[in-house]
């Protein structure tokens, strides 16, 4: 085994064992770090298979990493495998839960820096469906998703955690497989409008300025604008984009439309959409526990938030 350069340590990125288990290898060089402070030591490299009782013993106590600079190849090798591990009823929810994440991370952040609205409506729509065979007949809990998720603030991992919660939500609710389809698809599409946004503004660490507030306030209506006219987006779908940010007593924006107005997959993505929010990283503070970023939400139950639906996400998080 030989230890990676001092000068790398910072530049490995996690994966999941999962699909190395399943036989297969990404091609690229693996190192293990068994203790947080330890140097990543070379596992297995890239034309080797790695024996399986060196993975047990990884996956058991450390991480298993590879290098940044082989991330697109490792992605590559996830978009093409991910859907079979996915379905694999051997591999532990946990596992495939964290591979559709990151897949549906990496394919979020790539179409929206370099795709076209259609592209990435249909992208959305294939991984609200790959998000539901798992977590919409699986019994994953907020509380294990959350720990499998990445909590920084970028638009795309907060759509892609969105979603994941939204499914979660809308199950509890009882709505449908089909309507846990749709409803996964909405939400990974619910801040298309930010797209237009710079990132300047969007991770503006100190107190915006009325201007720039203004201009996020526009994001529900831009995102509306860009697939208004789609066949393939039902109602509740354009409204969980258009409405996540309105409130039943009417404070919410950019209308301020209140109660029945409010398309319910709206309220379903205004309850998930605050709540990670608040549980994930931001620039200026640490993420809030579950207890904390639920007490906020409830501040608000039966006048911004409703109330059944607040409900059934504080059974679902064990509160
Ligand atoms: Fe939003």
């Amino acid at each position: 085994m030989s230890v990676a350069p001092e000068s790398h340590f910072d530049c490995f990125i996690p994966i999941s064992a999962a699909t190395l288990a399943r036989g297969t290898n990404y091609g690229v060089d693996i190192y293990a770090r068994i203790n947080a402070s330890d140097a990543p030591i070379l596992l297995c490299s890239a034309d080797q298979q790695i024996p399986k009782e060196k993975l047990d013993a990884v996956s058991l106590n450390g991480k298993l990493l590879i290098h940044c600079d082989n991330r697109d190849r490792y992605q590559s090798f996830l978009r093409e495998n991910y859907r079979d591990c996915i379905a694999d009823e051997c591999v532990p929810v946990a596992d495939r839960v964290s591979i559709l994440n990151d897949v549906i991370r990496d394919v979020l952040a790539d179409q929206f820096a370099n795709g076209t609205t259609e592209s990435i409506v249909e992208t959305c729509h294939t991984l609200g469906q790959d998000s539901v065979t798992i977590l919409g007949s699986e019994s994953v809990v907020p509380n294990e998703l959350c720990k499998v998720l990445h909590h920084d603030y970028g638009t795309f991992t907060h759509s892609a955690n969105v979603s994941a919660y939204a499914v979660l939500l809308a199950r509890g609710l009882g709505y449908s497989k089909t309507d846990l389809e749709q409803i996964a698809t909405g939400a990974l599409l619910h801040d298309l409008g930010k797209l237009d946004i710079s990132d300047q503004i969007l991770n503006k660490p100190g107190k915006l300025t009325d201007a720039e507030f203004a201009l996020i306030k526009k994001h529900p209506t831009t995102g509306l604008q860009r697939v208004g006219d789609r066949t393939d987006l039902n109602y509740g779908q354009l409204m969980m984009i258009y409405q996540h940010h309105e409130r039943i007593n009417g404070t919410g924006y950019p209308v301020g439309c209140s109660a029945d107005e409010i398309h319910p997959w709206g309220k379903i993505c205004a309850i998930v959409d605050v709540f990670e929010a608040l549980t994930s990283h931001r620039p200026y503070r640490v993420p809030f526990t579950h207890p904390t970023a639920f007490a906020v939400l409830e501040r608000g139950s039966g006048s911004e938030f409703d109330k059944e639906m607040l409900e059934c996400w504080r059974q679902l998080l064990s509160l």
